[in-house]
């Protein structure tokens, strides 16, 4: 009965918050908000050089977030052991290697495991850059290859993908085609890499006695303490543990992974690229509340919004700033810099308001001054672009036309942005 009706509440939740007039989409209602300052340290002794920021204040930032926002990812002593379950050389008629991985996070075929998907440029005779990123319904959505293996962790239910009790489906092989657009990432010369995120932690509301959280509870404990990680950290310690392998693949090259999410896998997508510095860029699409967009403004999703419709993607300390976003010291602009000097872009959508395309960009711009301490151009721009506009410095953005989704569009601008890092040299 529990179990039915918090489904119900949480279910009904997202209705009405999304359309309550208590949702700002107004600008004139944008509260009066600081920003805290990241060239400045606790002790309000200003950071003036690129080695302070990376000693002392990139730490401050990095502890801030996860003991009040994500949650600590515990320290990981176990061996991990990776298995190639199947590769293919001349997959996708011709065009790819196809290498199927599953990574033993405990290093035993009987403890837990994360199967990781990749595809890498047919016939190259280097190692490839790749992006890697997870998906919401298994790998085998990602595009139409009836040699994917299907997830075999709980799923979330989408009859239209013929999901109905929590396993995946053939019928919904290549149902996120449009949002992975494989072969054109592959004919540019870089590979991809897929994990579906319910193999770390499924994103079933509330519950953390599933997924990797128990596999390191203490004696007697049955949720993540206050401080301990919440889903979108153990989405993004998984992403590093597929970083783990990439680093033995000499097919790969480690040193030019790309990370990228859409939405909560953006907000995920930036927090790996944080805690992990082997990630060479970020790419944050349409991440909203928690991800690339201001928490203080208060616009669109809230800080109280998110923590009660998704409460286990943050640490629970994280409610203490419902309602008082005023209390965060950090914010989002500071999450974005935590990249620094990497390459980092965030894309917004025009009508995904709920996301916050100005709190997006203006993140994305309050970032630059970190940048600038290491002699990089951050975001090259004042103002806010007109939408199809990207700009590019080290720190990239763009607001498209149209909804909260991943189009051709934007991996366009995210393979243009990479090559102009040099991540396919
Ligand atoms: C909800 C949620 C957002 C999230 C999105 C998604 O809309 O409120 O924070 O980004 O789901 O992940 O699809």
């Amino acid at each position: 009965m529990n179990r039915i009706f918090v489904l119900i509440v949480l279910i009904s939740a997202r209705v009405p918050f999304a359309q309550s007039n208590n949702v700002n989409y107004d600008e004139a209602k944008v509260p009066v908000f600081d920003l805290p300052d990241p060239l400045i340290l606790a002790d309000e002794t200003p950071v003036l050089s690129s080695q302070i920021w990376l000693e002392k204040k990139r730490p401050e930032i990095l502890t801030y977030f996860e003991e009040q926002v994500y949650g600590r990812a515990p320290r990981w002593e176990h061996q991990i052991t990776f298995q190639i379950r199947e590769q293919q050389r001349g997959a996708l008629d011709g065009t790819a290697l196809r290498r199927q991985v599953r990574i033993y996070l405990l290093g035993s075929t009987s403890g837990p495991f994360i199967d990781l998907l990749i595809y890498l440029p047919a016939g190259l005779d280097k190692p490839a850059p790749l992006f890697v990123g997870l998906n919401f319904y298994g790998n085998q959505t990602i595009i139409d290859d009836p040699a994917i293996f299907l997830p075999e962790s709980w799923v979330d239910n989408e009859p239209e993908y013929g999901i109905t009790d929590h396993k995946a489906t053939e019928a919904s092989r290549g149902v996120r085609e449009y949002r992975w657009p494989v072969r054109q990432i592959l004919a540019r010369g870089y590979g991809v890499a897929a994990i579906y995120y319910g193999d770390i932690d499924p994103d079933d509301e509330g519950r953390f006695d599933n997924g990797i959280h128990p596999w390191f509870y203490q004696p007697g404990q049955t949720h993540p303490a206050a401080d301990e990680w919440g889903a979108i950290a153990a989405w993004a310690w998984g992403l590093s543990r597929a970083m783990d392998y990439f680093q033995l693949d000499a097919d790969i090259a480690a040193d030019r992974v790309i990370v990228m999410g859409h939405s909560r896998l953006g907000k995920t997508a930036l927090w790996a690229g944080a805690t992990d510095q082997r990630f060479a860029m970020a790419i944050s699409n349409n991440s909203g509340c928690g991800g690339a967009a201001l928490s203080k403004r208060r616009f669109g999703e809230t800080v109280k919004i998110i923590n009660t419709v998704f409460p286990h993607w943050f640490c629970d300390n994280f409610n203490a700033f419902n309602d008082q976003e005023e209390k965060l010291e950090v914010d989002q602009h500071e999450l974005i810099a935590l990249m620094a000097p990497r390459p980092v872009y965030v894309a917004s959508a025009q009508d995904d308001l709920w996301a916050d395309p100005r709190g997006e960009f203006l993140a994305a711009q309050a970032a630059s001054p970190v940048y600038q301490l290491f002699g990089l151009q951050g975001l090259p721009t004042e103002e806010m672009p007109a939408v199809n506009t990207p700009v590019m410095g080290t720190i990239g953005y763009h607001i498209r036309t149209g909804v909260h989704d991943v189009t051709l569009y934007d991996w366009e601008q995210f393979m243009h942005f990479a090559d102009l890092h040099g991540m396919n040299r």
